[in-house]
């Protein structure tokens, strides 16, 4: 092994119709180090480590891979996985249908004879269930958990597969601070063992935290490798869009206007009690609270996804009676959800189409989609939003992990609805994007959308809304104007449970 690098990956090249992903790419990782992989949207992060896992296979000519001191090649991700190398990918790929251990030891069960041995199967799991602080349960159906213990999960095949080399691609997108520190936790463990870690992420505090070295691409070519103690945030950003970044929050701070919104004590038993609250016309309200407070089930609710007990929902000062998502998008609401693959895209339609797909009925005249008019709204979002995409026609499928979460953000902006609810809309978007974002948020509200954001994301909330409103356990803890707000209110207000609340 040349100066202890178990792995470097060295001249990379991948081509896909209509783009060049790679172009030069390298990346070198020694035991026991922690290489943070940073880029905007489309760098080629992903792909880099597809070919990696042999998913993909790099361009005829380019590329060497030399893993424990040896030239090697893999052509399948269980080649890589046997020979030590694990993914953990940006979109989950756990069988539904199967337990939490069944998918832990997916190609090794434990066997005793001819039988899997369900105890030692068991045994097993909940040790690595236990390390990684997971609170589900080795028989639970993956199907059941929510997606951030479903995260845990795959994090718990890797380390259960012996990994000597463990990449992690944006693994915290939907994990709770207390479940992150966890993970870092096993990563420093996993550390100490010997095993070189690769974590992809956007999240630059999280990078500063764990990394021991960042390399940056840009557009498929390495473009910085730096030891993370000696640089700065803006250092790692200018080696990622080529420039200094000037602003990066946005928020639109004209007075109010009428009541867009009014929700009167909704109630949904197990999910969330007694929520009453307004959002005014052009005005951004934050959401905020722990992971399962609630706010996500509030959002389906006024959207016609789930039904409440009680309670009434007002738009423009008329009770509505929404009973599916369809309605919901009559009465203009837009709704851009949590999880993108599932109820935002549809993967093997192209950007253009996904884009327009919910302002469908406007641009539908006399039976006929207004073609030219779908072109000018995908160009107005791929420009204001810099989704990178070779065609309008791409299927989004094939896009990064990041230019398909710009696509939804782009297709609900489109319908130009008076309520806009955005759960989480900057989750996997680069820095660069983001702040793009929170301008076209600024200037919705300045056209009088009324706006309700959910983020996990503290600086974000912080630096967008206009009032932020905090949730706890179901119920509503509290209210901070953009003037109010501090790290400190907004922790205390999420923390608040039944049994502190009356002290
Ligand atoms: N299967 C594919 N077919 C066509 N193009 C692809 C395919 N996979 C990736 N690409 C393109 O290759 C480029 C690099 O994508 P990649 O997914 O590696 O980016 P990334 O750095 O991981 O971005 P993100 O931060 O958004 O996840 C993008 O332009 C993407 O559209
Ligand atoms: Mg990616």
């Amino acid at each position: 092994m040349s100066d202890g690098y178990v792995l470097e990956m060295t001249n990379i090249n991948k081509t896909f119709p209509g783009v060049k992903a790679l172009d030069g790419a390298y990346l070198r990782v020694k035991e026991g180090e922690v290489v943070a992989l940073c880029g905007e949207n489309g760098a080629g992060k992903s792909t880099l480590m597809k070919i990696l896992s042999g998913v993909y296979q790099a361009d005829k000519g380019s590329g060497e891979i030399r893993y424990r001191g040896e030239q090697v090649h893999f052509s399948s991700p269980v080649e890589a996985k046997n020979a030590g190398i694990v993914l953990i990918f940006q979109e989950l790929s756990l069988v539904q249908e199967l337990s939490v251990a069944e998918n832990i030891y997916l190609g090794s069960l434990p066997k005793k004879g001819f039988r899997v041995d369900w105890k030692k199967l068991n045994d097993d799991t909940k040790k690595v269930l236990e390390a990684l602080e997971c609170p589900a349960k080795p028989e639970d159906m993956v199907a059941s958990l929510p997606i951030a213990q479903q995260q845990m999960v795959e994090i718990a095949r890797g380390i259960a597969l012996g990994a000597r080399i463990l990449v992690l691609d944006e693994p915290t997108s939907s994990l709770t601070e207390r479940e992150k520190e966890a993970l870092f936790r096993s990563i420093r463990n996993m550390k100490a063992q010997g095993v070189g870690i690769i974590y992809i992420s956007h999240k630059m505090d999280e990078i500063f935290e764990i990394s021991d070295r960042v390399m940056v691409m840009r557009d498929g070519r390495p473009t910085g490798d730096f030891a993370t103690k000696e640089i700065t945030l803006d250092d790692i950003l200018f080696s990622m869009i080529g420039r200094s970044m000037d602003q990066y929050f946005y928020r639109y701070e004209g007075e109010p206007g009428a009541e867009v919104l009014r929700v009167e004590g909704l109630s949904l038993k197990g999910y969330f009690k007694n929520i009453s609250f307004r959002v005014r016309a052009g005005e951004v309200v934050g959401f905020y609270g722990l992971v399962g407070a609630g706010r996500t089930e509030i959002m389906e609710t006024i959207f016609g996804i789930r039904k409440a007990d009680s309670g009434k929902v007002f738009l423009n000062g008329t009770e509505q009676h929404i009973r599916s998502s369809g309605d919901a998008v009559r009465a203009g609401i837009g709704f851009l959800t949590e999880n993108r693959k599932e109820q935002g895209l549809v993967l093997g339609e192209g950007c253009r189409k996904n884009t327009y797909l919910a302002a469908l009925p406007e641009l539908t005249k006399r039976g006929f989609v207004q073609e030219k008019e779908t072109h000018r709204i995908y160009d107005y979002y791929r420009d204001k939003l810099g989704i990178k995409s070779p065609s309008s026609e791409q299927e989004v499928g094939n896009l990064s992990g990041g230019n398909q979460q710009k696509v939804v953000v782009g297709k609900w902006m489109a319908i130009k609805p008076k309520l806009l609810i955005l759960d989480e809309p900057t989750r996997g978007i680069d820095v660069n994007a983001k702040a793009e974002i929170y301008k076209l948020i600024a200037s919705l509200a300045e056209e009088g959308i009324a706006i309700i954001l959910i983020s996990s994301e503290m600086p974000e909330i912080m630096g967008v809304s206009n009032r932020v409103i905090t949730m706890a356990q179901g119920m509503l803890t509290g209210e901070l104007s953009a003037d109010e707000v501090t790290e400190e209110r907004l922790m205390r207000n999420i923390m608040i449970t039944d049994s502190t609340k009356s002290a």
